[in-house]
């Protein structure tokens, strides 16, 4: 019975005024470092998917959140998973994996045929997620390509990813002459 006491958090979709604490969990989770990678690149501009952020409440308080980008992989409109965080004082209970299960499932629901992301093969594998052969997929930075990872939504959506990743479209200006990455592929 301590596992369902020790389960009072709930999972719901993410709303504006979550935007703060999800902010500040990434500052907290990820530091001034996350602007440089690869990935952040790839969301730099572009609005995540508003149907596709959760949060992890509990009793009121926020524990973590999870979003997802619209992505291009050559010519396939994917997502790309992340950031994904939880507060560091509520890790191990299960909140990661039930966020990212939710999304997942909400992504599948509306029709959405592949997820990528960069992450530790160990943790991602829990909820499906397995390597994309080395090269498959290029970033606009360096990434470890072990860390390349992708989950089918739909069948043998993910043996035809190949190409260049890119940003689906742009929603704000990031800079005077601002492109979508790749965009004059
Ligand atoms: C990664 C993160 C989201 C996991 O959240 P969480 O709520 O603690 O995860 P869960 O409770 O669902 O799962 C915990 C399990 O995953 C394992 N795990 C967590 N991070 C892992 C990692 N990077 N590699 C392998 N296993 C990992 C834990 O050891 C634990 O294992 P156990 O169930 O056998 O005890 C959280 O640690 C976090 O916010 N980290 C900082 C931000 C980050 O690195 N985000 C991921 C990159 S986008």
């Amino acid at each position: 019975m301590e596992g369902i006491a020790s389960r009072m958090w709930e999972i719901r979709q993410e709303t504006p005024s979550d935007a703060l604490h999800i902010e500040q969990l990434a500052e907290h989770s990820f530091g001034p470092g996350r602007f440089a990678k690869s990935a952040y690149r790839l969301r730099e501009g572009v609005d995540a998917d508003k149907d596709l952020g959760f949060v992890a409440i509990e009793e009121g308080a926020f524990r973590g959140s999870v979003r997802f980008w619209p992505v291009y992989v050559g010519r396939d409109p994917v997502l790309m998973l992340g950031p994904l965080a939880v507060q560091s004082d509520q890790r191990g209970r299960g909140i990661g994996i039930a966020l990212m299960n939710r999304g997942i499932e909400a992504a599948r629901a509306r029709g959405h045929r592949a997820i990528i992301l960069v992450g530790d093969p160990p943790y991602y594998s829990r909820v499906g997620f397995s390597a994309i052969a080395r090269g498959r997929v290029m970033f606009p930075g360096p990434v470890d390509p072990a860390r390349v990872l992708g989950l089918a939504l739909a069948d043998g959506a993910l043996d035809t990813l190949e190409g260049q990743i890119r940003r689906a479209r742009l929603d704000n200006p990031v800079c005077a002459d601002g492109a979508p990455l790749g965009a004059a592929e």
